[in-house]
């Protein structure tokens, strides 16, 4: 899925303190629905069988820009040929390249060859938790930041994709244009997570957004969300 792209740039790294106020039955509501719905529904993806960052990482580039059936062959192939992070920073960028074929953006093989890179002579060969850290990496914005420290840390750190955008948007501020409202769904996106269940409420969401709330045909009759969205019934353009 693509990244929400940050209005300002990636040295900006803001704390989401700006406040989005949510009020707290929907609050709640939304919570334990999520996670509920999460238990019974989530899907089974290799990236969340395991607790390596340097996994959860290949499989949050490769998730920056493709569909999670095509990336998951793809992240079992890779990770056969470059099993741990010394390994890929050993490689030839170009072997890199080639690996990462047939996914598209050429560009992402050739940065996270180059984070496993930094991340060996910087970091002692561990990907690093700071989000300064993360985010001065190229290839790693404030949603992948995000992602891995929340999947690959446990952190309660809040992601921002355009799914979850999409998801944030519609059930607390109705139908309209997700992308004039980044900063506010960043903030709703930090205000939401249940304290110390960052992990599976960010993994929820992703998985809410790709099956039930979806751009084209949401699935409004069987969200239990629905009582409380403000976009429902959801208006398709
Ligand atoms: N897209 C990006 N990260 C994802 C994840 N962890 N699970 C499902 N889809 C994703």
């Amino acid at each position: 899925m693509a990244p929400a792209k940050n209005h300002k740039k990636k040295s900006s790294l803001k704390s989401s303190v700006s406040s989005s106020s949510i009020d707290r039955g929907p609050k709640r509501r939304f919570q334990n629905r999520l996670l509920k719905w999460y238990g019974e529904f989530g899907r089974d993806l290799p990236w969340r069988r395991t607790s390596d960052p340097y996994r959860i990482l290949v499989s949050e580039v490769m998730l920056q820009q493709t569909q999670v059936d095509r990336v998951v062959p793809k992240y079992h192939e890779f990770l056969g040929k470059y099993p741990t992070l010394l390994d890929l920073a050993a490689a030839k960028p170009d072997d890199v390249r080639k690996a990462w074929y047939p996914l598209g953006y050429n560009v992402r093989p050739y940065r996270l060859h180059s984070i496993a890179c930094e991340a060996v002579e910087k970091y002692g060969s561990t990907i690093p938790r700071d989000p300064a850290q993360l985010q001065s990496m190229k290839g790693i914005g404030r949603y992948t930041a995000g992602a891995v420290r929340s999947f690959a840390f446990n952190e309660d750190a809040p992601i921002l994709d355009t799914n979850v955008m999409r998801v944030l948007h519609r059930v607390f501020l109705g139908n309209g244009d997700p992308k004039k409202k980044t900063s506010r769904l960043w903030a709703m996106s930090e205000e939401l997570i249940p304290k110390g269940k960052g992990y599976d409420f960010n993994q929820a969401l992703m998985d809410f957004g790709a099956v039930v709330c979806t751009a084209r045909k949401p699935y409004c009759l069987f969200c239990p969300m629905r009582d409380f969205c403000q976009a429902f019934p959801v208006e398709i353009k």
